[in-house]
């Protein structure tokens, strides 16, 4: 059974948007970043989705491509950890797919603990998937989204075009600082001035790199981890718009990026999180 539209975008984009493309996540079979890319296959783009289990990627695949019949949606085991499992995962990409024009950078790992409990291999553990690993996925798809940039930029006679663009996914608790998250807050630090290097480096040569920073959303693995040491129903009103977020929040802000409508925007950070992180209490 198809998953409703509604619950993962907004009924303001058109279908057909991203006819021809195809974009590459890492995190794709987790759930947040799983509807990033149903969103994106629904609108008419083909994709391939990383994850470290063969057997929930593949079955994630599945069942993203029954967002529109006619999609090619391929799930690849990998571990962003690992550069040439990288290198692997975006050869079978492209071997499959022909090429990508979007890269969604979504691998991550995190558990709650302070300081005290968090050895230096558990710190650096998360420091290697959540950092390490954005910069293993960034450097295994730039050849390919330099080339994506370089040709839509020809052929639609601007300096960028609508292809060539990557979004980070990062995190709100490392403006503040978080209690028990010394390590995710480190590592997401990381990957915003990651993707702000990659904005400025590459914006010359048609690319864009922007981050997303999602709040609390509801039904994700980062909110089952951090609820175990939450209330969330007190959680829930420090929120100024009143609500936890969705995943289709984040969706419809990966599409927006990703669209034509969001070819001016690079080396941003785009914060959707209800206004969470401004109280300081968001975690
Ligand atoms: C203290 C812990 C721990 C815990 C693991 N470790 N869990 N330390 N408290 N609860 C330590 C281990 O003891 C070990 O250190 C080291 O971390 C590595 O643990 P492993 O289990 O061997 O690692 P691994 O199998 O690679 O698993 C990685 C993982 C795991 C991060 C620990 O949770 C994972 O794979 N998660 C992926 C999915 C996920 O977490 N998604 C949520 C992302 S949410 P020692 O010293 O004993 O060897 C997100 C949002 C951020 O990123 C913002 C949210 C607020």
């Amino acid at each position: 059974m198809p998953v409703p539209k509604s619950q993962y975008m907004s009924e303001v984009w058109r279908d057909g948007l991203f006819d021809g493309k195809v974009v590459f996540c890492t995190g794709g079979s987790g759930t947040m970043c799983s509807f990033q890319v149903r969103a994106m296959v629904h609108l008419g783009a083909n994709a391939c989705i990383v994850g470290r289990s063969a057997e929930k990627t593949e079955a994630m695949a599945r069942d993203i491509e029954t967002a529109r019949p006619g999609s090619r949606v391929i799930g690849v085991a990998a571990d962003v950890r690992s550069i040439s499992s990288m290198m692997a995962a975006v050869d079978k990409c492209v071997k499959e797919l022909g090429s990508f024009d979007f890269a969604i950078i979504g691998a991550a790992g995190n558990f709650i603990a302070s300081i005290e409990q968090l050895s230096a291999n558990a710190f650096q553990n998360v420091m290697n998937i959540d950092l390490a690993g954005s910069f293993n996925t960034l450097k295994a798809a730039l050849p390919h989204l330099l080339r994506s940039a370089s040709s839509s930029s020809k052929s639609e006679g601007k300096k960028s075009g609508t292809s060539g663009r990557v979004i980070f996914i990062s995190a709100t608790i490392q403006y503040t600082g978080l209690p028990m998250q010394a390590h995710a807050g480190a590592a997401k630090a990381g990957v915003d001035a990651l993707s702000a290097t990659v904005a400025i480096e590459m914006g010359p040569r048609g690319m864009t790199s922007n981050v997303i920073a999602p709040g609390p959303i509801e039904g994700t693995e980062g909110m089952g981890k951090l609820s175990q040491h939450n209330n969330d129903t007190a959680l829930e009103k420090t929120i100024p718009v009143g609500r936890f977020g969705t995943v289709r929040d984040i969706a419809d802000a990966v599409i927006y990026l990703f669209s034509d409508a969001g070819s001016f925007v690079n080396g941003e950070v785009l914060v959707v999180d209800g206004g969470a992180w401004r109280t300081g209490k968001s975690g």
